[in-house]
Protein backbone atom coordinates (compact mmCIF):
# COMPACT_ATOMS: atom_id res chain seq x y z
CA UNK A 1 0.00 0.00 0.00
CA UNK A 2 1.38 3.59 -0.58
CA UNK A 3 2.31 6.34 1.72
CA UNK A 4 -0.75 8.44 0.43
CA UNK A 5 -3.22 6.05 1.62
CA UNK A 6 -2.71 5.89 4.99
CA UNK A 7 -1.71 9.76 5.40
CA UNK A 8 -3.91 11.15 8.43
CA UNK A 9 -3.55 14.49 6.72
CA UNK A 10 -7.26 15.90 7.09
CA UNK A 11 -7.45 18.53 4.41
CA UNK A 12 -9.76 18.35 1.27
CA UNK A 13 -6.94 18.62 -1.65
CA UNK A 14 -5.27 15.76 0.38
CA UNK A 15 -8.74 13.76 0.56
CA UNK A 16 -8.83 14.07 -3.08
CA UNK A 17 -5.53 12.68 -3.69
CA UNK A 18 -6.39 9.64 -1.80
CA UNK A 19 -9.63 9.41 -3.81
CA UNK A 20 -7.84 9.00 -7.22
CA UNK A 21 -7.19 5.37 -5.83
CA UNK A 22 -4.44 2.90 -6.26
CA UNK A 23 -0.25 3.73 -6.26
CA UNK A 24 0.53 3.30 -9.87
CA UNK A 25 4.49 3.89 -9.35
CA UNK A 26 6.71 0.83 -9.38
CA UNK A 27 7.45 -0.80 -6.23
CA UNK A 28 11.30 0.06 -7.11
CA UNK A 29 9.94 3.97 -7.50
CA UNK A 30 11.09 6.44 -4.94
CA UNK A 31 7.74 8.42 -5.70
CA UNK A 32 7.61 12.00 -4.42
CA UNK A 33 10.68 13.61 -2.57
CA UNK A 34 9.51 16.99 -0.97
CA UNK A 35 12.02 19.53 -0.26
CA UNK A 36 10.97 21.72 2.37
CA UNK A 37 12.54 24.62 4.88
CA UNK A 38 10.23 26.95 6.62
CA UNK A 39 13.45 29.88 6.03
CA UNK A 40 13.65 30.63 2.87
CA UNK A 41 17.25 31.21 1.48
CA UNK A 42 18.32 28.35 2.96
CA UNK A 43 19.20 26.14 -0.24
CA UNK A 44 15.98 24.32 -1.03
CA UNK A 45 16.39 25.33 -4.78
CA UNK A 46 20.05 24.42 -5.54
CA UNK A 47 19.52 21.15 -3.33
CA UNK A 48 17.03 20.31 -5.39
CA UNK A 49 18.26 20.87 -8.62
CA UNK A 50 21.68 19.16 -7.67
CA UNK A 51 19.32 16.14 -6.28
CA UNK A 52 18.00 15.56 -9.55
CA UNK A 53 21.13 15.52 -11.36
CA UNK A 54 22.69 12.99 -8.62
CA UNK A 55 19.47 11.20 -9.07
CA UNK A 56 19.27 11.01 -12.49
CA UNK A 57 23.29 10.28 -12.61
CA UNK A 58 22.34 7.13 -10.53
CA UNK A 59 20.25 5.67 -13.96
CA UNK A 60 16.79 6.75 -12.04
CA UNK A 61 14.02 8.49 -14.34
CA UNK A 62 13.68 11.75 -12.65
CA UNK A 63 11.29 14.71 -12.63
CA UNK A 64 12.38 18.29 -10.51
CA UNK A 65 8.65 20.19 -10.02
CA UNK A 66 9.16 23.50 -9.46
CA UNK A 67 6.47 23.86 -6.14
CA UNK A 68 7.88 27.84 -5.48
CA UNK A 69 4.72 28.51 -8.24
CA UNK A 70 4.53 31.77 -9.00
CA UNK A 71 8.63 32.54 -8.35
CA UNK A 72 10.22 29.64 -11.25
CA UNK A 73 13.22 29.52 -8.76
CA UNK A 74 14.41 26.22 -11.30
CA UNK A 75 14.77 27.83 -14.48
CA UNK A 76 16.31 30.97 -13.36
CA UNK A 77 19.31 29.00 -11.28
CA UNK A 78 19.67 26.85 -14.74
CA UNK A 79 19.06 29.48 -16.95
CA UNK A 80 16.31 27.56 -18.88
CA UNK A 81 13.40 29.01 -20.86
CA UNK A 82 11.03 26.38 -21.08
CA UNK A 83 8.99 26.37 -24.19
CA UNK A 84 6.25 25.44 -21.84
CA UNK A 85 5.50 26.00 -18.24
CA UNK A 86 3.03 25.35 -14.79
CA UNK A 87 1.69 28.97 -16.53
CA UNK A 88 0.29 27.07 -19.43
CA UNK A 89 -0.88 24.06 -16.98
CA UNK A 90 -3.25 26.71 -15.16
CA UNK A 91 -4.42 28.54 -18.31
CA UNK A 92 -6.05 25.33 -19.22
CA UNK A 93 -3.98 25.01 -22.70
CA UNK A 94 -2.27 22.33 -21.79
CA UNK A 95 -2.78 19.13 -19.71
CA UNK A 96 0.30 18.77 -16.68
CA UNK A 97 2.42 16.47 -18.78
CA UNK A 98 2.63 18.52 -21.78
CA UNK A 99 3.88 21.07 -19.32
CA UNK A 100 7.05 19.06 -18.86
CA UNK A 101 10.96 19.94 -20.21
CA UNK A 102 13.23 17.78 -20.81
CA UNK A 103 16.86 19.17 -19.04
CA UNK A 104 19.56 17.04 -21.05
CA UNK A 105 22.64 18.54 -19.52
CA UNK A 106 21.20 17.51 -15.95
CA UNK A 107 19.77 13.84 -17.12
CA UNK A 108 16.38 15.22 -15.59
CA UNK A 109 12.74 16.88 -16.57
CA UNK A 110 11.78 19.89 -15.35
CA UNK A 111 7.79 20.94 -14.57
CA UNK A 112 8.73 24.75 -14.27
CA UNK A 113 7.55 27.89 -11.89
CA UNK A 114 6.26 30.78 -14.07
CA UNK A 115 7.41 34.27 -12.39
CA UNK A 116 4.73 36.36 -11.80
CA UNK A 117 1.88 34.15 -12.29
CA UNK A 118 0.78 34.27 -8.89
CA UNK A 119 1.72 32.34 -5.83
CA UNK A 120 0.81 28.92 -4.72
CA UNK A 121 -1.31 30.55 -1.58
CA UNK A 122 -3.69 32.29 -3.82
CA UNK A 123 -4.28 29.14 -5.51
CA UNK A 124 -8.16 27.93 -5.18
CA UNK A 125 -8.84 24.83 -3.35
CA UNK A 126 -10.04 23.24 -6.04
CA UNK A 127 -7.97 23.72 -8.42
CA UNK A 128 -4.78 23.09 -6.15
CA UNK A 129 -6.61 19.64 -5.77
CA UNK A 130 -6.61 18.94 -9.07
CA UNK A 131 -2.89 20.24 -9.81
CA UNK A 132 -1.79 17.75 -6.66
CA UNK A 133 -4.24 14.93 -8.12
CA UNK A 134 -2.02 15.41 -11.27
CA UNK A 135 1.14 15.87 -10.38
CA UNK A 136 0.59 12.57 -8.00
CA UNK A 137 -0.70 10.72 -11.58
CA UNK A 138 2.78 12.20 -13.68
CA UNK A 139 4.81 10.99 -10.62
CA UNK A 140 4.05 7.66 -12.07
CA UNK A 141 6.33 8.35 -14.69
CA UNK A 142 9.34 8.65 -12.64
CA UNK A 143 11.30 7.05 -10.69
CA UNK A 144 11.53 9.82 -8.58
CA UNK A 145 9.89 13.52 -8.62
CA UNK A 146 11.43 15.96 -6.64
CA UNK A 147 9.24 18.76 -5.84
CA UNK A 148 11.10 22.18 -4.38
CA UNK A 149 9.05 23.89 -2.13
CA UNK A 150 8.70 27.72 -1.06
CA UNK A 151 9.23 29.11 1.82
CA UNK A 152 6.96 29.18 4.50
CA UNK A 153 4.66 26.99 6.01
CA UNK A 154 0.72 28.00 3.94
CA UNK A 155 -1.38 25.36 3.84
CA UNK A 156 -0.63 24.40 0.28
CA UNK A 157 2.88 24.11 0.40
CA UNK A 158 2.28 21.49 3.45
CA UNK A 159 -0.25 19.99 1.20
CA UNK A 160 2.29 19.49 -1.30
CA UNK A 161 5.00 18.09 1.51
CA UNK A 162 2.06 15.74 2.75
CA UNK A 163 1.86 14.30 -0.90
CA UNK A 164 5.33 13.57 -0.92
CA UNK A 165 6.19 9.82 -0.03
CA UNK A 166 9.72 11.27 2.12
CA UNK A 167 9.91 15.02 3.03
CA UNK A 168 13.30 16.50 2.89
CA UNK A 169 13.79 19.19 5.49
CA UNK A 170 16.67 22.02 4.50
CA UNK A 171 18.07 23.89 6.92
CA UNK A 172 21.60 25.62 7.85
CA UNK A 173 22.85 26.35 11.54
CA UNK A 174 21.51 29.82 11.71
CA UNK A 175 18.97 30.33 14.71
CA UNK A 176 16.38 31.63 12.60
CA UNK A 177 16.63 28.81 9.99
CA UNK A 178 16.65 26.42 12.76
CA UNK A 179 13.59 27.81 14.53
CA UNK A 180 11.65 27.68 10.81
CA UNK A 181 12.80 24.20 10.02
CA UNK A 182 11.06 23.64 13.70
CA UNK A 183 7.94 25.13 12.83
CA UNK A 184 7.51 23.52 9.54
CA UNK A 185 8.66 20.16 11.39
CA UNK A 186 5.56 20.81 13.72
CA UNK A 187 3.41 21.21 11.77
CA UNK A 188 3.72 18.39 9.36
CA UNK A 189 3.87 16.06 12.38
CA UNK A 190 0.30 17.32 13.60
CA UNK A 191 -0.68 16.44 9.96
CA UNK A 192 0.62 13.23 8.98
CA UNK A 193 2.71 10.34 9.47
CA UNK A 194 6.33 11.28 10.92
CA UNK A 195 8.50 8.53 9.46
CA UNK A 196 9.30 9.89 6.16
CA UNK A 197 10.73 12.85 7.23
CA UNK A 198 14.42 13.62 6.92
CA UNK A 199 16.92 16.63 7.81
CA UNK A 200 19.79 17.88 5.55
CA UNK A 201 21.61 20.49 7.34
CA UNK A 202 22.95 22.65 4.34
CA UNK A 203 26.38 24.63 4.08
CA UNK A 204 27.99 23.47 7.34
CA UNK A 205 31.57 23.98 7.71
CA UNK A 206 32.64 20.43 7.96
CA UNK A 207 30.40 17.39 8.71
CA UNK A 208 31.08 17.23 12.38
CA UNK A 209 29.62 21.14 13.17
CA UNK A 210 26.74 20.05 10.53
CA UNK A 211 25.67 16.72 13.18
CA UNK A 212 26.17 19.13 16.19
CA UNK A 213 23.42 21.24 14.17
CA UNK A 214 21.18 18.51 13.50
CA UNK A 215 21.62 17.54 17.11
CA UNK A 216 20.26 21.09 17.98
CA UNK A 217 17.43 20.39 16.04
CA UNK A 218 16.36 17.32 17.31
CA UNK A 219 16.73 17.75 20.76
CA UNK A 220 14.14 20.40 20.10
CA UNK A 221 12.03 18.37 18.48
CA UNK A 222 12.78 15.59 21.31
CA UNK A 223 11.23 17.74 23.83
CA UNK A 224 8.08 19.22 22.17
CA UNK A 225 7.61 16.81 19.48
CA UNK A 226 8.47 13.54 21.04
CA UNK A 227 9.82 12.52 17.84
CA UNK A 228 13.74 12.60 16.66
CA UNK A 229 13.50 13.55 12.65
CA UNK A 230 16.78 11.28 11.46
CA UNK A 231 20.08 13.15 9.92
CA UNK A 232 19.76 12.26 5.71
CA UNK A 233 23.07 13.94 5.20
CA UNK A 234 25.35 16.83 5.56
CA UNK A 235 25.97 18.91 2.90
CA UNK A 236 29.52 21.22 2.96
CA UNK A 237 29.53 25.12 2.44
CA UNK A 238 31.12 25.38 -0.41
CA UNK A 239 32.00 28.18 -2.77
CA UNK A 240 31.35 26.44 -5.80
CA UNK A 241 28.02 26.14 -5.09
CA UNK A 242 27.50 30.24 -5.96
CA UNK A 243 29.99 29.66 -8.85
CA UNK A 244 27.40 26.94 -10.85
CA UNK A 245 24.44 29.19 -10.15
CA UNK A 246 26.11 32.39 -11.96
CA UNK A 247 27.22 29.82 -14.18
CA UNK A 248 23.68 28.73 -14.45
CA UNK A 249 24.84 24.97 -14.49
CA UNK A 250 24.17 21.87 -12.47
CA UNK A 251 27.13 21.54 -9.58
CA UNK A 252 27.51 18.08 -10.86
CA UNK A 253 28.25 19.18 -13.82
CA UNK A 254 30.43 22.29 -13.31
CA UNK A 255 32.55 20.89 -10.72
CA UNK A 256 31.72 17.31 -9.80
CA UNK A 257 34.40 17.24 -7.54
CA UNK A 258 32.98 20.07 -5.40
CA UNK A 259 32.35 18.92 -1.54
CA UNK A 260 29.25 20.08 -1.81
CA UNK A 261 28.58 17.53 -4.98
CA UNK A 262 30.43 15.10 -3.14
CA UNK A 263 27.93 15.28 -0.32
CA UNK A 264 24.35 15.24 -2.08
CA UNK A 265 25.69 12.04 -4.19
CA UNK A 266 26.09 10.77 -0.87
CA UNK A 267 22.32 11.70 -0.24
CA UNK A 268 21.51 10.59 -3.86
CA UNK A 269 23.01 7.28 -2.81
CA UNK A 270 21.51 7.19 0.61
CA UNK A 271 18.30 8.08 -0.66
CA UNK A 272 17.96 5.71 -3.87
CA UNK A 273 19.21 2.27 -1.56
CA UNK A 274 15.80 2.72 0.14
CA UNK A 275 14.39 2.41 -3.22
N1 LIG B 1 26.22 24.29 0.28
C1 LIG B 1 26.26 25.59 -0.07
N2 LIG B 1 27.46 26.25 -0.08
C2 LIG B 1 27.51 27.55 -0.43
N3 LIG B 1 26.46 28.30 -0.79
C3 LIG B 1 25.24 27.71 -0.79
C4 LIG B 1 25.09 26.33 -0.45
N4 LIG B 1 23.77 26.03 -0.56
C5 LIG B 1 23.16 27.16 -0.95
N5 LIG B 1 24.03 28.18 -1.10
C6 LIG B 1 23.73 29.58 -1.47
O1 LIG B 1 22.44 29.91 -0.99
C7 LIG B 1 21.75 30.66 -1.97
C8 LIG B 1 20.28 30.40 -1.85
O2 LIG B 1 19.98 29.13 -2.40
P1 LIG B 1 18.53 28.77 -2.97
O3 LIG B 1 18.03 29.82 -3.88
O4 LIG B 1 18.64 27.40 -3.51
O5 LIG B 1 17.68 28.81 -1.62
P2 LIG B 1 16.12 28.53 -1.41
O6 LIG B 1 15.98 27.89 -0.08
O7 LIG B 1 15.57 27.81 -2.59
O8 LIG B 1 15.54 30.01 -1.39
P3 LIG B 1 13.98 30.43 -1.49
O9 LIG B 1 13.37 30.08 -0.17
O10 LIG B 1 14.05 31.92 -1.72
O11 LIG B 1 13.39 29.67 -2.63
C9 LIG B 1 22.35 30.26 -3.29
O12 LIG B 1 22.34 31.35 -4.17
C10 LIG B 1 23.74 29.80 -2.98
O13 LIG B 1 24.66 30.81 -3.28
MG1 LIG C 1 13.96 28.28 -3.90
Amino acid sequence: MSTIHTLPYAEAHTRAVVETGQDMRPASSLGLIAVASGKGGVGKTWFSITLATALARRGLKTLLFDGDLGLANVDIQLGLFPKRDLGHYFAGAHALPECVTEYPAGGFDILAGRSGSGNLASLAQPRFAQLIRDLYELSADYEATIVDLGAGIEAHTRGLAALARTCIVVTNDEPTALTDAYAFIKVLTTHRQRNDLRIVINSAGNPTQGQRIHETLTKACREFLRFEPPLLGVVRRDGRVRDSIHAQTPLLVRHPGAHAAVDVEAIAARLAGRA
